[in-house]
């Protein structure tokens, strides 16, 4: 089932949407933003993610569509604890010319919906590096997530390190932030 948000929809990574993902995993402006790393990878190591990907419940992930766009980032509801009710969450948007529309914020604030109201979670997790102020505010400022803790100098960019920003959201903050933006 798709999950539909008021601008994207959430699908499934089809093969065809490997190029991309192959391209954006390899772009370093994006790598700069993104927590995750790992040295250059190979077409064949991305078929092998997407042959790992399978219909594993407890990790998912998500092709974000736009209508007017089309294929433009990836999303994803990983490391699922049944039992706690929690979640890690992160998303990119893979161009330039995708950034800045409200995909970001519909993506966070449909991810989140789609997990509290849907698969009945009760909190979401996400780190962020501290140089991505677009993050930060697109979390904090549009979606109501929170500052929970700081890592210093967690991560190494550019010859600088770079703390770890720790946020999250539970369901009951997010249906203050949700009533209040119509989700
Ligand atoms: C960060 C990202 C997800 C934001 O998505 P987006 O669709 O561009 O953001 P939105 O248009 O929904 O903007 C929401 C808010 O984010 C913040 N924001 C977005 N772009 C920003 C920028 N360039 N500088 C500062 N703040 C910015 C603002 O608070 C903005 O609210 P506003 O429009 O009222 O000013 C997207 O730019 C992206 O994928 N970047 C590359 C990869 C990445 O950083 N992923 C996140 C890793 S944690």
């Amino acid at each position: 089932m798709n999950i539909v948000g008021k601008k994207v929809v959430l699908k499934a990574i089809e093969q065809e949407d490997l190029k991309k993902i192959h391209d954006w995993s390899n772009d370093p402006t994006i790598n700069y933003m993104l927590g995750g790393w790992h040295f250059p990878s190979s077409m064949q190591d991305q078929q092998r993610w997407f042959e790992g990907l399978s219909l594993n419940s407890n990790n998912q992930r998500f092709a974000i569509h736009s209508k007017q766009e089309g294929f433009i980032g990836v999303a994803n509801l990983v490391d699922i604890n049944w039992k706690d009710g929690n979640a890690f969450h992160g998303m990119l948007l893979g161009e330039n010319s995708s950034r800045g529309k409200g995909y970001g914020t519909d993506t966070v604030m449909t991810i989140a919906k789609y997990a509290f109201e849907e698969l009945g979670l009760n909190r979401l997790d996400t780190t962020i590096i501290s140089n991505n102020e677009a993050s930060l505010g697109l979390y904090i400022n549009k979606c109501g997530w929170k500052q929970e803790g700081v890592k210093k100098d967690y991560y190494f960019r550019k010859n600088t390190r770079w703390d770890m920003i720790i946020l999250g959201i539970t369901a009951s903050d997010f249906q203050e932030v949700a009533k209040a933006n119509g989700y």
